[in-house]
């Protein structure tokens, strides 16, 4: 259960959704969490309550595509800890449009959350990541990177681009201690996913695609990312881990 005793996160996008939960159970298995979240409220509020709950976290008002945020989310984890042993790059955000119809404006900001903020922490920790000599990288990816639904084509071009980051970085960052994999959710209800999850039809069609029949739940991800950056994945670097119920895998 404490597998990850002592060690030191950060997770993005963690005041809500998959981030929460991912951030809560990294916290539950023994790690001090450091929440980088858009929304300030939604980020004290996550480390409230995980210290509520005996753990460990700070909570800081990061946007994932400015540098300055990003850059002083790092400083403030040098200063308290030295090191990183633990990044998952979770923010992430979607913009419903036909790809004739999507302005280069929601283009460009789907890429900056989705790519250019994973790129950002995965280069920007680097120093911190190295002197852990143990380091994690998890990117939360998508199955819809290897499979379209309309009017996702931007969403999943950059959860496309997200998992050959993750391969080819997982080739660079092995010779100094850090692997590098990525988690590909299928279907889980969150504030992303509540508005069209939520219209029976739709949802409906969804199950009937999975073979496990149901949607997931944020805390079946989480647990996927605490294996992942733990030491019973010591030898898992470059994969890509579905979870998804079945979903990818059927015709
Ligand atoms: N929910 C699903 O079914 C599902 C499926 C596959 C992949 N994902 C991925 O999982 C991740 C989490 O999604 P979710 O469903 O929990 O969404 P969510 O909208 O519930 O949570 C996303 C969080 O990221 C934060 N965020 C957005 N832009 C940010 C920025 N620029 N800087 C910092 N934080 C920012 C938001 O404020 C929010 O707290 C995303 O990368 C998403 O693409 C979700």
């Amino acid at each position: 259960m404490r597998c990850l005793e002592g060690r030191v996160a950060l997770v993005s996008g963690a005041g809500n959704g998959l981030g929460r939960a991912i951030a809560k159970a990294l916290a539950s298995s023994g790690a001090h969490v450091h929440i980088a979240e858009v929304d300030a409220v939604a980020a004290s509020r996550v480390a409230a309550e995980i210290c509520e709950e005996g753990g460990a976290a700070t909570g800081h008002a990061v946007d994932v595509t400015l540098g300055q945020d990003v850059a002083a989310l790092l400083r403030a984890v040098d200063v308290a800890h030295g090191r990183l042993d633990i990044l998952v790059n979770n923010a992430g955000m979607n913009v419903r449009a036909d790809f004739r119809h999507l302005s280069e404006a929601d283009w460009n900001t789907i890429r900056e959350v989705n790519l250019d903020g994973v790129v950002r922490l995965a280069r920007g920790s680097f120093e911190l990541l190295r002197r852990s000599g143990n380091a994690s990288i998890v990117n939360v990816a998508s199955i819809l990177a290897e499979h379209g639904m309309r009017q996702l084509v931007a969403y999943s071009t950059t959860k496309g681009a997200v998992i050959a980051l993750t391969k080819a970085l997982s080739v660079e960052y092995a010779g100094f201690g850090i692997r590098v994999n990525a988690v590909c959710p299928g279907f889980v209800e969150t504030a992303m996913t509540a508005r069209v999850l939520r219209i029976p039809a739709f949802s409906k069609a969804l199950v009937d695609k999975t073979p496990m029949r149901r949607f997931g739940r944020p805390e079946e991800i989480a647990a996927v990312v605490v294996f992942l950056s733990s030491d019973a994945a010591s030898f898992v670097t470059g994969a890509t881990l579905a979870v998804d119920g079945g979903m990818s895998a059927q015709l």
